[in-house]
């Protein structure tokens, strides 16, 4: 197994390659999934206020013998919490379900924009990482348009854009803008969850050619485009199988056969971040 090696953030800080997502778990269910993750390996742990589940998430860190210093906990502020002391409020909140002072990594969960507050929740942000109770600040489901506006309005870029990624829905545009930028992408849905393109035999042939699982040679195609996915089992072995890099790298030819899977269309269920709002 030779995992690559972790992405240098905007703001001087270390990401890992692979991490782990954890909607829906919740209850012992979810517990269990996330101490299995530890132990597997992952130390990039992805949660949010509307999963339901940062308490969970938070028992199973503390009860695992990995240091706190080596996991990354992402967690994410919900739309009903948008606005400048909102957001503080919100924040303390998530901090004390999670049991931690500080949290590595806290995003903006959908930009809303028909509540128009991003922008003060930026500025929050921005606050809370100059006071150290945030390591990395980033937001998930923005468009390029939204990553402007913050820029603009704040002069501060993400250093984490969490997005829609898998082979229906490749992403190259914005993820090439964020290339541009400096703003890491983070792939959700990287299997592409209902959907399952890894059922395709474009990518069966290229996991064959490579003595790999179709979904293995799915978050290579991930990875390789600098791209760090997020995927969710509550299945030790499948934990395991998605966590671990076999086989060698898939070429230039295979990562396009893959991205060509992409369709206009291919969002899992319409999330578009201009439509598509969550509270
Ligand atoms: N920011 C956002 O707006 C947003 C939106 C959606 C998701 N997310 C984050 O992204 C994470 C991942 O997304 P997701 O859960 O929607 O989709 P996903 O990771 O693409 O797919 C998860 C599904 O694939 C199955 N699976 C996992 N590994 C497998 C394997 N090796 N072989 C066969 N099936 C496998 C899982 O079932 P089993 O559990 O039974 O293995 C589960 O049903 C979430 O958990 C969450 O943290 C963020």
């Amino acid at each position: 197994m030779t995992l690559p090696a972790p992405h240098l953030l905007n703001d001087g800080s270390q990401l890992p390659a692979i991490g782990f997502g954890t909607y829906p778990l919740t209850g012992s269910e979810g517990a269990d999934a996330v101490s299995s993750a530890l132990e597997i390996g992952y130390r990039l742990i992805d949660t949010a206020v509307n999963y339901g589940n940062e308490d969970v998430v938070g028992r199973a860190i503390a009860a695992s013998d990995v240091p706190r210093s080596e996991i990354v906990v992402t967690t994410k502020l919900p739309g009903r919490d948008h606005g400048y002391d909102e957001t503080l409020r919100s924040f303390e909140a998530s901090a004390e379900a999670l049991g931690l002072e500080t949290i590595d990594l806290y995003l903006i969960h959908w930009p809303n924009p028909s509540v128009g507050k991003f922008a003060e929740s930026w500025k929050a942000m921005v606050q809370l990482q100059k006071d150290h109770r945030v390591r990395s600040i980033g937001v998930s489901n923005f468009t390029e348009a939204f990553l402007e506006r913050l820029g603009a309005e704040t002069g501060v870029l993400p250093a984490v854009n969490q997005i829609e990624v898998h082979p229906y829905f490749p992403q190259d545009a914005l993820v090439e803008y964020h290339r541009e930028h400096g703003i890491l992408t983070e792939a959700w849905s990287p299997l592409g969850k209902r959907a399952a393109p890894y059922q395709e035999q474009v990518i069966a042939d290229i996991a064959n050619a490579h003595g790999i699982t179709p979904t293995q040679a799915v978050l290579r195609w991930h990875v390789q485009r600098g791209i760090v996915p997020l995927p969710k089992s509550a299945n030790p072995e499948r934990q395991r199988s998605n966590f671990e890099m076999p086989g060698d790298d898939l070429t230039v030819d295979e990562i396009a056969a893959i991205t060509a899977l992409g369709k206009p269309d291919g969002r899992l269920f319409g999330g578009d971040p201009n439509t598509h709002e969550e509270m």
